[in-house]
């Protein structure tokens, strides 16, 4: 297993991606504490979990504000044990988000506030905490393939998520004193509650498989297998990445 006795806090984690990578590090032996905004969500993940013989924590957290990123990182702690690893991913496709001409202030805010801050508040905590204990850990973030090419009319997304490989570059300096790793993955197109909405139009769906490489779209398991990679030791030599997950989508 190669998160054996591992602590790890996933946010988003209640839905998609975030639900795989939990899952997934749980089978792997980690414990895991399931952050995410909806917390019934959050607490069907665990329950799962702890079905399956697993350890798990829901903690109901909007990692936009501070307080409850503290809070989140506090609990954790307290009820697991110290966070070996990180896979911060919560995100938005903000409603309404359009093209630079036509977007609104607060569609502008809202991908700020969760891609870019949310993800530098959980970064901040984490990494005290990480730091403080003296053992190292690793971070992933999730990024996009967004974060490397443009669609139209996604101007808040796209600019959101092409920060987060510079955010990870900055992270991976700063805390590689204290034996803390930070990677990114960058995932393309995968099925989760936040593509359904295109999910369902066959006509978009199929031209934009022609424009993967592999001519297939990601499942959520798909993803997380590369954060437990950047996550775990088989990775011990790698920091400051961005590892694109997208079926070729961005060398095309
Ligand atoms: N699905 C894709 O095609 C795709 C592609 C590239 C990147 N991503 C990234 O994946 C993330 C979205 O994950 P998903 O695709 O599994 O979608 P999803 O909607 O299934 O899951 C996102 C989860 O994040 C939670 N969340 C939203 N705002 C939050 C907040 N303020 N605080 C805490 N939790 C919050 C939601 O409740 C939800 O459970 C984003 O970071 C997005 O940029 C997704």
């Amino acid at each position: 297993m190669r998160l054996e006795n591992k602590i790890s806090l996933v946010t988003g984690a209640g839905n998609g991606i975030g639900k795989a990578t939990a899952e997934l590090f749980a089978k792997e032996g980690s414990s895991v504490a399931v952050v995410d905004l909806d917390g019934d969500a959050a607490q069907s993940v665990a329950d799962s979990i702890n079905d399956s013989g697993g350890r798990a924590i829901a903690i109901k957290v909007d990692v936009t504000i501070e307080q409850e990123v503290v809070h989140a990182v506090e609990t954790s702690t307290k009820e697991l044990g110290e966070i070996n690893v990180l896979h911060n991913h919560a995100g938005i496709l903000p409603p309404g988000d359009a093209s630079i001409l036509d977007i609104e202030e607060k569609t502008i805010d809202a991908a700020l506030a969760v891609n870019i801050k949310g993800m530098m508040l959980m970064g901040k905590h984490v990494g005290r905490a990480m730091r403080d204990s003296g053992k190292g850990g690793a971070i992933v973030n999730t990024a996009s393939d967004l974060s490397i090419i443009a669609l139209a009319g996604l101007c808040s997304y796209v600019t959101s998520k092409t920060a987060i490989p510079g955010l990870t570059r900055s992270m991976a300096t700063d805390l590689a004193e204290f034996g803390i790793r930070v990677n990114a993955v960058s995932p393309g197109f995968t099925y989760t509650n936040m593509t359904a909405g295109i999910a369902g139009n066959e006509e978009i769906m199929g031209a934009m498989k022609e424009t993967y490489l592999l001519k297939q779209l990601g499942q959520p398991i798909d993803i997380a297998q590369c954060v437990l990679f950047l996550a775990s030791d088989d990775a011990a030599f790698v920091t400051g990445a961005a590892l694109t997950v997208d079926g070729g989508h961005v060398v095309t």
